[in-house]
């Protein structure tokens, strides 16, 4: 079990498990076991949560939904596996799925504003249900002795709901809950409001995770309020490193306590690329060469926003289909500047 965890005989529990909880968010197309192993790596204190994992397809066994849950007990735990859906009969039957294979937990996306996902009343559309939220939450609890948590936002169109809403799902079984400081009508813009969330804090008995627009460890100082922990998403495009940050901040280590960076993050693009280097082998062993390398495409270019001649190197970085083709182009540039 990774640093800062009981050991894996100990069921993981969010009452017991070390304060402050720091996650990674769970972001589909970007959290896959690849991305999980790399972050654990590096913030070995880290909450990994999945991709959202569509309910009706784990019911149905789907291969690969089924294959996208996969995980290595030994390299990514606690492991929490957020699913999504609407019909309580497929939470029981995908619960007890996972369950088996092994996770820590379950969490029910009750946040997610995708058109899609919203309009077939999955996801966001959920706080706009309270009863079908809190059914989902209580079949899910019954159906398994892992415990089963929420990630949602504010409310739909109002933060006023959030308080009502989340006692519903903590009445239901709900053993933790991670909001994002947005409505649905927000979508991503504006800046996340915590305020609703430090008051929901007060009002409920189970822990309660923030979530939105941490970018550095000083920002999870100066958000984490009252709160049990923090969720950390889109900060780590390019900068996994936050994630140690925000632990080692939060654990009021030294802010900066790597002589090379925040979270050790790396100062220059040559200190960057073994790093680089090492995410794609994790790619590369998680979805085979070619497939890890089209999907290592995005994170290639948040490696490289920021530094010398960046767009130029994502117009190359985008087409790459091997390691070796990722190493050739990043050493060039490392020798030039
Ligand atoms: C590419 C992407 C995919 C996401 N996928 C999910 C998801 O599968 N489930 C979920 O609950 N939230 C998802 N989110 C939302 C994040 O978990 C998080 O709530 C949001 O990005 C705000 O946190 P941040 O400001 O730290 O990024 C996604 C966000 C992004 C950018």
């Amino acid at each position: 079990m990774p640093a800062g965890f009981p050991s894996l005989s100990v069921p993981f529990s969010w009452l017991t498990a070390p304060r402050p909880l720091v996650c990674l968010a769970p972001m589909a197309g970007v959290t896959d076991a690849s991305y999980r192993r790399f972050i654990k790596k590096l913030a070995p204190e880290t909450i990994l949560y999945s991709e959202f994992l569509c309910t009706d397809a784990l019911a149905y066994g789907g291969k690969k939904t089924m294959e996208m849950m996969h995980f290595d007990p030994a390299l990514e735990r606690p492991f929490i596996v957020q699913v999504f859906g609407k019909r309580p009969e497929h939470f029981v039957e995908a619960a007890k799925v996972i369950e088996q294979m092994g996770a820590d937990g379950i969490d029910i996306n009750m946040g997610c504003p995708a058109a899609k996902v919203v309009s077939s009343a999955h996801g966001s559309a959920l706080m706009k249900n309270p009863d079908l939220a809190a059914e989902l939450v209580a079949r899910t609890v019954q159906a398994v002795s892992i415990p089963v948590s929420v990630k949602t936002r504010l409310g739909w169109d109002t933060a006023e709901t959030l308080v009502p809403f989340c006692r519903r799902l903590v009445e239901a079984g709900a053993a933790a809950l991670a909001v994002h400081g947005r409505r649905y009508c927000d979508k991503f813009t504006g800046a996340a409001d915590w305020e609703p969330i430090y008051e929901l804090k007060k009002q409920v008995s189970v822990p309660v995770i923030g979530n939105g627009d941490i970018k550095s460890g000083a920002d999870a100082v100066a958000k984490i309020g009252n709160l049990d922990g923090v969720m950390v998403g889109r900060a780590t495009f390019g900068n996994p490193w936050v994630m140690k940050e925000v632990c080692d901040a939060l654990c009021s280590l030294t802010p900066n306590p790597s002589p090379i960076g925040g979270g050790g993050r790396p100062r220059t693009f040559a200190e960057t690329i073994p790093f680089i280097l090492e995410h794609c082998a994790l790619a590369a062993e998680v979805k085979g060469e070619k497939r890890g390398m089209m999907e290592m495409r995005r994170h290639l270019a948040s490696y490289v926003k920021g530094f010398q001649g960046a767009a130029e190197l994502r117009a190359k970085l985008v087409r790459v289909e091997s390691i070796a083709e990722v190493e050739d182009i990043l050493r060039t540039v490392a020798g030039s500047v």
